[in-house]
């Protein structure tokens, strides 16, 4: 199915399945809804490819524009109120214009915004994430979860004077470093792939690669790809053959740092010699962060002789980091952390038995508060299981999910916030099981095997 059918006059019914016929009622009915934000749409691809600025934001036939969003509540133009389930992809941890956040901002910008020079901001939330995620005894701001792989992983071919990374196929490590299919605009470094979840695979390409590996970069819990955990052997396998052939091994920790106290790293009782950070940690601002070993990153030190340079110009932007600061020291400390984790794992096993009920091919995964569903009859394993399901499904349901107020993405991913009540995650939880139900018959045939 395509997915840019934008002209509402276009919106047919394709010939062929059940499934196609359904999803064109269901985008007929979407866009009648929304009229304004179909006309901006319209308009925007004057000047934006595709009406578009970030690929994850559009959705078939067009996506929603938001005008405001308050808590876990957000508006669109067409004044439909959505609680928002997506909360910006993981970023949205303390939902909308929380007010301890607000209130740094405001305090913040008072005083001025870039001053050409350190500032207090940047020791004190340093030293707060040093404390705070077991495996980073030093750190760098920087302004993106991309940035921070990016520099995580050219740090790591600088520290051990070799070429060649290795992560999992499937996987999403920012715009540059995508690995769900084939990128022409991922970056050029030598890079090879792994099965998730497959210690096997894994090893094979360690101990061949050898001494050209550089970097393993995985994330703990495969976010974009699902929300599918790793086995802990698999975590543990690379981290004992990493320290074999002497590759460095990085946790991207952008979406699950999140999880716990002190991020999954600290949950698999693993240290990665390198973590990376972003989303929420930027109190909603953009923001990213590398951390780690003392021996790698003090080769940042510019006093050094032999010192590694890394510019940017807003990576010690006060507004990032004075909402990002006040969000983990006054929002979620260690405790809150741990709190919404248990929270989360109580949702998904709530929503899991509800969607379970309907005796449906259909699994939840995740972590605490990120949690994904999946059409399928077998539970998935790896980012390569999901990415087969056919996209018309997941339509059906984001639609009709919308149609109905609850916003999640439309890849099936739900993520928890601060701001929601147990009221929200109830109703949330009836409604999307009224929806499988509803779509049940159509699951059933075209779920994956
Ligand atoms: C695991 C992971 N790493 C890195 C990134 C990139 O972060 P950013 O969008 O801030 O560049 C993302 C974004 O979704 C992500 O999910």
């Amino acid at each position: 199915m395509a997915d840019n059918s934008n002209n509402i006059t276009q919106i047919q019914p394709l010939a062929g399945t059940e499934l196609m016929t359904r999803s064109a009622e269901v985008r007929a009915q979407y866009a009648k809804a929304n009229p304004k934000s179909y006309s901006l749409f319209e308009k925007a691809k004057t000047s934006l490819p595709g009406a578009n600025t970030r690929s994850v934001l559009h959705y078939s036939p067009f996506p929603v524009t938001i005008i405001r969003a308050k808590a876990a509540q957000v508006e669109d133009i067409d004044g439909h109120h959505y609680q928002d389930f997506l909360g910006e992809y993981t970023a949205g941890l303390y939902g909308h214009a929380h007010p301890v956040i607000v209130d740094a901002i405001t305090k913040a910008l008072a005083n001025g915004l870039t001053f050409g020079g350190p500032n207090a901001v940047e020791s004190k939330f340093a030293h707060l994430m040093c404390s705070r995620f077991a495996a980073v005894e030093r750190l760098r701001f920087c302004n993106s979860g991309t940035e921070s792989n990016v520099l995580a992983l050219s740090a790591a071919r600088a520290f051990t004077g070799r070429t060649d990374i290795l992560v999992v196929d499937g996987s999403y490590h920012g715009s540059v470093l995508a690995f769900a299919g084939n990128s022409p605009l991922n970056l050029p470094f030598p890079t090879h792939r792994m099965t998730f979840n497959d210690s096997e695979s894994a090893k094979q390409q360690i101990l061949s690669l050898d001494n050209k590996l550089a970097a393993v970069l995985v994330e703990p819990m495969i976010g974009a790809g699902g929300c599918i955990p790793a086995n802990p052997e698999f975590l543990t396998g690379l981290r004992h053959l990493t320290e074999q052939t002497g590759a460095l091994l990085i946790f991207d920790e952008v979406m699950t740092s999140r999880l716990g106290a002190s991020g999954l790293h600290s949950l698999y009782g693993i240290t990665p010699d390198l973590v990376t950070f972003g989303k929420y940690l930027g109190g909603g601002l953009s923001f990213g962060a590398f951390g780690g070993r003392a021996d790698i990153l003090d080769r940042f030190d510019p006093a050094r002789a032999d010192a590694w340079p890394h510019a940017g110009t807003f990576n010690n932007n006060t507004l990032s980091l004075s909402a990002g600061f006040a969000g983990l020291n006054d929002i979620f400390g260690p405790d809150e952390a741990d709190a919404f984790l248990v929270r989360g794992d109580t949702f998904r096993t709530s929503l899991a038995d509800s969607i379970g009920g309907l005796g449906l091919p259909i699994h939840i995964t995740g972590k605490g508060s990120m949690m994904a569903f999946h059409f399928c009859h077998n539970a998935p394993h790896a980012p390569y299981d999901v990415q087969r399901i056919p996209s018309e499904l997941y339509e059906l349901v984001h639609l009709s999910m919308m149609a109905k107020g609850q916003f999640h993405a439309r890849r099936g991913m739900i993520n928890l916030s601060l701001a929601m009540s147990d009221e929200m995650l109830e109703t949330f939880k009836n409604t999307i099981t009224e929806v499988m139900r509803e779509f049940g018959e159509l699951i059933e045939r075209a779920a994956l095997p």
